[in-house]
């Protein structure tokens, strides 16, 4: 299986950490922040990576990651997404790297403690369609919100006002070929962007989006709480395994 990191957009909601600098490259710990969901594909066996990135530094990644040999992997490979329209804007850059395999796509700034492999194993083992890892998080209302009944998906609302749940989409997903004709049928958001929560309530419609629960700790690094969260996780990760 392929994997896919998304690390385009501005990091507008970092400034004036990310004014000269693209938020994926910023430290989180002891290391950029990019290696960490790299880390993650990697956890669920995945040895053929596609960075996604836009904006002035595109050319840092390269010089950052090369291709890969650091991290013990066959490829990483790179594409320029131009703009900032959305993560499904920039997902559908990967349609060449992918094919009509079955992929692992990751945010940039999404950081984990935990290996994705049991979840990776069992999208390997589902014929067709989508699978998200969801997470309680006391605040929803800053993420795409799943309501769910009977532990059944019943709806996905980016960013909801009022969040009907405490479960939130993380930035993980494991898609099949579908996707990208999910992401041709796209129209922008009111915010302007092709949301990625729309595609998943594509899938949900069809009765093909799968879901686990994250076990462990997970947070984005999108604004000043969470990166100073994602430091913690990986500190006391660090400390744990150093004793
Ligand atoms: O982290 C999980 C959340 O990520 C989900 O719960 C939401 O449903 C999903 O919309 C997303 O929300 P954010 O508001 O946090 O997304 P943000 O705009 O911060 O983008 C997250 C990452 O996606 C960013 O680190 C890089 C990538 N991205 C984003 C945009 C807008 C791109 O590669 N290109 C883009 O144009």
């Amino acid at each position: 299986m392929k994997g896919v990191v998304l690390a385009g957009g501005l990091g507008k909601r970092l400034e004036p950490l990310t004014r000269v600098t693209n938020k994926h490259l910023l430290p989180v710990y002891n290391q950029p922040m990019i290696y960490y969901p790299v880390k993650t594909l990697i956890s669920a066996g995945i040895r053929e990576i596609l960075i996604v990135t836009g904006g002035n530094n595109a050319g840092d990644f390269l010089r950052l990651l090369g291709n890969g040999e650091d991290f013990g992997i066959k490829a990483i490979q790179y594409v320029y997404q131009k703009g900032e329209r959305g993560i499904a804007d920039a997902l559908k850059l990967a349609e060449n790297f992918v094919g009509r395999e079955k992929f692992i796509v990751i945010l940039g700034d999404n950081v984990l403690d935990q290996s994705i492999k049991p979840y990776a194993d069992q999208f390997n083992r589902q014929n067709e369609g989508a699978r998200i890892l969801i997470k309680k998080v006391p605040n929803p209302e800053r993420f795409g919100v799943v309501q769910l009944k009977d532990k059944k998906i019943i709806s996905i609302v980016e960013k909801p006002k009022r969040p009907l749940s405490d479960y939130i989409v993380t930035g993980v997903y494991m898609y099949d070929h579908q996707v990208f004709d999910f992401i041709r049928q796209l129209k922008p958001s009111a915010r302007g962007e092709f949301e990625i929560t729309d595609v998943n309530n594509m899938y949900l419609e069809k009765h093909q989006l799968h879901y686990n629960v994250l076990k462990g700790s997970w947070t984005d690094c999108g604004i000043f709480d969470s990166l100073y969260r994602a430091n913690v996780i990986m500190a006391k990760q660090h400390f744990g395994e150093n004793g």
